[in-house]
């Protein structure tokens, strides 16, 4: 009798699956380039250098109820969540990070004869999971500027299930034009705003404007602003109709009873939170002038936590990171062609943003 072919019996769309390029281990860097690891700045996953308020730690230090399944019906985290944004309850289901949010608006609401929109460069994951799901992704590429070219967005727009979009973006750090929304919500698809970055923008939140909207979903995340990018919390808001299958067809403990208290505990501590959201804009900003005063940097202007920065001197974007790696200091860099001159750095604190200025400046004068 034939035997199991685990291979040849995968579904044809998972056969031809790309691998996610995830972020490099800590630890194994360190090793790789003779540094200690506290010696490291690993800039690379727009984590909040900061790390948890100290009141998420403390949570975590607690008897947070190991022993028990978490609440499957995220009461309390959401019912915090929702003193947070300002929408019910009722509209915000919360996810293993947003990342498990965007699978699972895909396996809800995206066939395998859908497109799905997205406009690149952007998160990789629009492009991971719908590969994962089997459906088409038509990618509207971006302008010189980095804006959505609203034309054709709209136009692929009409023919598409959905349409996914970073506001601020991720890699290129600005803001989706309001004016675009408005008229992609009028184009039957359904539209995912991800603002996972949008505590760090001087910009409002389409938070409220999908709980009355049914053709919006809006995500949001407590990786980047609440600094436990490791405990995996992210939510998603939207009309009642739509969180309440999400919830039903979300695992039902999604959100170990750690990432509970550890994000619970989080919004209890909104004033640290939001200082040092503001603290590391001050940052961006600082940097970004930094950069630019050095001449072979030119970094784009941001509304994230992070800088997408061209290298001018003729060398890519890879190369430059090789360089700063050499001092400790690890950055994300890109294989499609527009991003080769690139990289992407996450702010740090002010004295580890001391060290990369410093940095900056040796190696541009030891190749200059
Ligand atoms: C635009 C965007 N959305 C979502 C995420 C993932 O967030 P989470 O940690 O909540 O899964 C990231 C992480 O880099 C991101 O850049």
């Amino acid at each position: 009798m034939a035997r199991f072919d685990p291979i040849g019996s995968l579904k044809p769309h998972i056969r031809k699956l790309p691998p996610y390029e995830a972020l490099e281990d800590l630890e194994d860097l360190a090793a790789a380039y003779g540094f200690e690891p506290e010696e490291i700045l690993k800039l690379d996953g727009n984590e909040n250098p900061y790390g948890p308020s100290p009141k998420a730690l403390a949570a975590l230090q607690s008897d947070y109820g190991a022993d028990r399944y978490a609440d499957a019906a995220q009461f309390r985290l959401r019912s915090a969540i929702s003193g947070y944004v300002g929408v019910p309850a009722e509209n915000i289901v919360a996810g293993a990070g947003s990342d498990e949010l965007i699978d699972l608006i895909f396996r809800l609401w995206v066939s395998t004869d859908d497109t799905v929109v997205t406009s690149g460069p952007t998160f990789g994951m629009y492009a991971f999971d719908s590969g994962l799901n089997g459906s088409t992704l038509l990618d509207v590429p971006r302008l010189d500027d980095w804006s959505v070219d609203g034309e054709a967005l709209l136009a692929a727009a009409r023919d598409a299930k959905a349409v996914f979009l970073a506001s601020p973006n991720n890699p290129t750090g600005n803001l989706l034009q309001p004016e675009l929304l408005d008229a992609l919500l009028e184009t039957g698809a359904l539209v995912v705003l991800d603002e996972a970055y949008i505590e760090f923008a001087g910009a409002d939140s389409a938070t409220v404007r999908s709980a009355s909207e049914p053709a919006l979903i809006v995500l949001r995340t407590f990786s980047k602003w609440g600094g436990i990018a490791g405990m995996r919390v992210g939510y998603a808001t939207g009309v009642a109709e739509s969180v309440d299958v999400m919830l039903r067809a979300k695992q039902p403990y999604n959100i170990s009873a750690a990432s509970q208290a550890a994000a619970l505990a989080s919004l209890e501590d909104l004033e640290v939170l939001n200082e040092r959201a503001r603290m590391l804009v001050t940052e961006r900003d600082r940097l970004a002038d930094a950069m630019r005063r050095s001449e072979y940097l030119e970094p784009f202007p941001s509304d994230g936590n992070f800088l997408l920065v061209r290298v001018r001197d003729g060398r890519s974007g890879h190369e430059a990171s090789e360089a700063l790696r050499q001092h400790g200091i690890f950055v994300r860099t890109y294989s499609a062609p527009r991003l080769a001159d690139c990289f992407r750095i996450s702010m740090g604190t002010p004295e580890q943003n001391e060290r990369i200025v410093a940095a900056i400046a040796e190696i541009g004068a030891s190749d200059g």
